[in-house]
């Protein structure tokens, strides 16, 4: 397989591609590429008119939308118009969908939540007769006909909708019908994004969780955080979920008159994270022994923000809940601003985030790897490096913030402006083909072993301590988002960008495959890279991933007799990572 990637990516390569644009010819502004109508460009759901809708009103109008919604497991074959018909008794139905996880699944709407109780009323608790349910009554549901064997034999399947993404080998074939880089890289998002339905289900079962913590704080929220909200999410990625008690503690302004006021009495524990650990102790006992669908419930309490992970298998979810995690919220309402402010931004953090995770750079397991996180931070810090920046720093939001985006957080400063109408669009009109290729030779190149990335000031500064890979924390600022990088990992990743920095490069100099049906561009940017085989092998030779690519293509040459490359572009880099 892996002897086959080489050899397309060879013929790449040998035969430029006569149709396909190249970079230089392919400096379409954002707006123009919008014109053109590429996918993905526009997030409908999170525009009023024309002005664009705040991180918070489009959280509190989902938190209130999955109120009013239920989740019902169904027969996978059944008449859709007598289901609706059927719930629709107790109510209008605003929307509706249905997909599969472990069985099938419907996400009903109301448009009113007093329906919910009205349906609640007449569902049945379950039969006893071999085991005993846990009387737990939730907005989960199990649909059954009550006469399989006729009603059910002359049914279609329902139409149920993707709830995770495409394979790689799939996406590549379809990048490379695209025209160009630009229009890979929205083609990829538009692939990999979080859909419609797939966001109303996190909200939802966000919504459900909030049920069982309002056992015990009855004005709590649960509400999602991290990538399910901040615009960089891919369908399949965690949900991270935040136990919100603030509303709890928020006290009413003490009366100005009278001798008089009053407090709860409450039990006092030393510290913060103490009370974190006991909340979220007691909720996951209470997922874990209540929780309708949720299973594999771990406590994992001792982390540095503790949690609680477990798997919502109707939802489909890995989901880690936290508490007192205020400062990651502010985070995802800064990457939703910044996702939001340009196409280009998402477009570029979606393809990083998937080459990484293609290549092994990123993991779903925790290790010396660079995050996901990590690995935006670093994709918005090339975008405010740029001339002109594309995005602002995070200082200049702040300096564009109105009172109340003051926020303090644990003496943290996490004030920036929420308002997006407000914030000036950029005037630089490069494209994704141009973006892509620079970020690659930009952290191909960059001087890991002295400077720290920090999107605070949007400027290189020396690091304060010699972790490999250092990248501020942009609100707790004396953090290190990836001091959990080692020398290994970041090596690869250099390895790695300096490489597709090198077939792009390649490629604009007419360095292609015949056709189409080659990979090229952003696809041939997915496929097993020399690099990383050599690596993973653990044969590990010295000097630069074009080298390698050279001796390979040399090989081959010499194999070819009309080898049409003659030392193709050879590129050279300064070796800065140690
Ligand atoms: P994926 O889950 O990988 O799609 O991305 P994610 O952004 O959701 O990352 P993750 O689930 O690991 O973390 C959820 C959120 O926690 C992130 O979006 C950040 O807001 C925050 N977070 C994650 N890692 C760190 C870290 O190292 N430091 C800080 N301060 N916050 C972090
Ligand atoms: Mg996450």
């Amino acid at each position: 397989m892996a002897a086959r990637m080489r050899l397309l990516l060879w013929c790449r390569l040998c035969f430029p591609a006569p149709g396909r644009p190249r970079l230089s010819q392919v400096r379409l502004s954002s707006s123009e590429a919008a014109a053109q109508g590429a996918p993905g460009r526009e997030e409908a759901d999170s525009k009023v008119g024309t002005r664009k809708k705040t991180f918070s009103e489009v959280q509190a109008e989902r938190l209130e939308q999955a109120q009013r919604t239920v989740l019902i497991s169904c027969p996978a074959k059944m008449s859709e118009k007598k289901f609706l018909k059927y719930l629709s008794h107790h109510g209008k139905i605003n929307s509706h969908y249905f997909y599969e996880s472990y069985g099938t699944y419907a996400v009903v709407e109301f448009s009113e939540k007093d329906s919910i109780t009205s349906l609640q009323d007449v569902i049945r608790t379950p039969g006893i007769e071999e085991e005993c349910a846990v009387p737990f009554k939730s907005r989960l549901f199990t649909l059954m006909l009550k006469n399989p064997s006729t009603l059910a034999a002359d049914q279609a399947p329902v139409h149920c909708h993707k709830q995770s993404t495409i394979l790689v080998n799939d996406l590549v074939q379809k990048l490379c019908s695209a025209d160009s880089v630009s229009n890979q890289l929205y083609t990829l998002m538009e692939e990999y994004q979080l859909t419609e339905e797939n966001i109303k289900l996190r909200f939802l079962a966000c919504s459900l969780i909030q049920e069982i913590a309002c056992a015990y704080f009855p004005e709590c929220t649960v509400k999602p955080f991290g990538s399910s909200v901040n615009t960089f999410g891919k369908l399949g990625c965690d949900l991270d979920m935040f136990l919100d008690l603030d509303e709890i503690g928020r006290s009413p302004t003490r009366a100005k008159t009278g001798p008089f006021y009053m407090e709860y009495q409450m039990k006092r524990v030393p510290s913060q994270r103490i009370a974190s650990q006991r909340i979220l102790s007691v909720i996951g006992d209470c997922i874990d022994n209540f929780g309708p669908g949720c299973v594999s419930v771990q406590k994992i309490l001792n982390a540095r923000c503790p949690l609680v992970r477990f798997s919502h298998q109707p939802a489909g979810f890995q989901c880690d809940l936290t508490t007192n995690n205020r400062v990651a919220m502010r985070s995802s309402e800064l990457l939703y601003i910044y996702g939001s402010l340009d196409s280009r931004v998402r477009a570029l953090v979606f393809s990083v985030r998937c080459w990484a995770r293609v290549h092994g750079i990123t993991s779903t397991i925790p290790g010396p790897w660079i995050t996901n996180f990590s690995l935006t931070m670093m994709a918005l810090f090339f975008l405010q490096k740029r001339t002109p920046p594309i995005i602002p720093t995070l200082d200049q939001l702040k300096d564009q913030a109105d009172a109340e985006d003051k926020h303090i957080v644990e003496g943290h400063d996490c004030t920036f402006a929420s308002n997006l109408n407000k914030i000036k669009p950029t005037e630089n009109t490069e494209t994704l083909d141009v973006l892509l290729n620079d970020f690659f030779e930009y952290f191909g190149n960059f001087a890991f072993s002295k400077n720290s990335i920090n999107i605070r000031k949007g400027k290189e500064q020396n690091k304060p301590e010699p972790s490999p890979l250092y990248i501020q924390n942009p609100f707790e600022q004396a953090l290190n988002i990836s001091k959990n990088v080692n020398q290994s990992q970041l090596d690869r990743f250099v390895a790695l960008a300096r490489e597709c920095a090198w077939i792009l490069q390649q490629e604009d100099k007419g360095h292609s495959s015949l056709n189409n049906s080659q990979p090229w561009g952003l696809a041939a940017l997915l496929l097993p890279s020399v690099a990383s085989n050599c690596i993973k092998g653990k044969k590990r030779r010295r000097g630069p991933a074009s080298e390698r690519i050279k001796s390979l293509l040399d090989s081959l040459k010499m194999n070819n007799a009309s080898s049409l490359v003659k030392n193709g572009g050879k590129r050279t880099f300064s070796n800065q990572t140690r």
